[in-house]
């Protein structure tokens, strides 16, 4: 079966073929990243226009490179939730207006939980000898952990419950003045670090939340390294804002790779902690994991891979990280889950709409 997959919930214009929920025939990206970063981070508004302008470009490319006609395609999978409404629309305005014109089924996505179907792709790893699974999604809109069982049921386990970590990324870069997305070079500078700017550098603190919990925090985190960065802060008479002892600018490179390595440090500890508690829980309740799935564009995060290949030894199962192209959004995933899916009825298809949230 041959799925198109359309992705446009964030700041990347996607499609991609992909042949019985595995094969990749062709994944074409888009991405906004460079206007995004001219403002510090995603501006909706401007990620719909520019999913507007590419969408077609997009699509024809895919085709082509995949050497497939649309009459070749069998359903058109697309992301429906969660994201950016106005972004979201765009890729399900086309996909209706796709399946519409040719008679071909529709199937609806959630973003998040295609990042898990990722580490499948190309590959011929078992599925049933993989699942039930632990899911970890880490990117910077979403942070969240699922139970995943065979047919692709997910459960959430938990999930951050103010920034995501890749937000966290892109804030601490962001007081650093290190530029925009933030994660690659606070990944960078942290392994960059000597044991001397290590030991000087704060001790941050990693979330734990309630004993038994499984969600995350990732806000604290982020007030502690703008307080290391800029001081205290202080209100002065008649100026809104609060006034900081110093700036970014005036902290030595060694202090910033000190704090980058403080800072990943605590929000990667965070994250081994809560997949160590919810491998205990899944083994508790009587159904082990038999592997760890990991997607988005944090898996992208050297230490976060070692945490995970720690893990994965100790628990003595295998973990599953799709290579780069495949854990930033893609449609690719989106296809593979939408082969896994039911399609849509007629009468559901062309009242398909966008939610910001996962679940509604
Ligand atoms: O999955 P993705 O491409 O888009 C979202 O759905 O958010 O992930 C982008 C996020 C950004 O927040 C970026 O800073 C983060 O992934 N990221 C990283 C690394 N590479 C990208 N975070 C930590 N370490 C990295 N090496
Ligand atoms: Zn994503």
């Amino acid at each position: 079966m041959l799925v198109l997959g359309i992705e446009s919930s964030c700041d990347e214009t996607a499609v991609a073929l992909v042949e019985d929920g595995r094969r990749v025939l062709s994944n074409v990206v888009a991405t906004q990243v460079d206007t995004h970063a001219l403002y510090g981070g995603v501006v909706p508004e401007i990620a719909s226009r520019l999913h507007a302008e590419r969408i077609m470009p997009v699509f024809h490319q895919s085709l082509q490179q995949a050497g497939v006609t649309l009459g070749q395609v069998d359903r058109i999978a697309v992301a429906n939730r969660p994201g950016l409404v106005g972004a979201l629309l765009v890729g399900i305005a086309g996909a209706k207006a796709l399946a519409w014109s040719t008679g071909k089924r529709l199937v609806s996505v959630n973003h998040v939980h295609a990042h898990l179907v990722a580490p499948f792709l190309d590959t011929d790893i078992s599925l049933d000898r993989s699942l039930p699974a632990l899911g970890l999604v880490a990117s910077g809109g979403h942070t969240s952990l699922f139970r995943v069982d065979a047919g692709w049921r997910l459960d959430l386990l938990g999930a951050t419950i103010d920034d995501a970590i890749g937000e966290a990324y892109d804030k601490a870069a962001s007081i650093l003045e290190l530029g925009y997305p933030g994660g690659p070079v606070i990944d960078k500078l942290a392994n960059q670090a000597c044991d001397a700017e290590k030991a000087d550098a704060p001790d941050f603190p990693v979330s734990r939340l309630e004993r038994s919990s499984l969600d995350f925090s990732f806000s604290g985190l982020k007030t502690a390294v703008l307080y290391a960065v800029r001081g205290v802060p202080r209100r002065v008479q008649g100026q809104d804002k609060p006034v900081y002892e110093r700036t970014a600018a005036d902290l030595t490179d060694a202090q910033v790779r000190g704090i980058c390595s403080a800072f990943q440090r605590a929000a990667i500890s965070a994250i081994e902690l809560k997949l160590n508690r919810a491998l205990d829980w899944m083994a508790e309740a009587g159904k082990p994991a038999e592997s760890m799935l990991v997607g988005g564009g944090v898996a992208a995060n050297s230490a976060l891979r070692q945490a995970v290949g720690r893990l994965s030894k100790e628990r003595d199962i295998p973990s599953l990280i799709p290579p780069l192209s495949l854990c930033v959004d893609n449609a690719a995933m989106i296809a593979a889950m939408g082969y896994y899916k039911s399609p849509l009825s007629e009468s559901e298809f062309l009242h398909l709409d966008a939610h910001a949230r996962a679940v509604s």
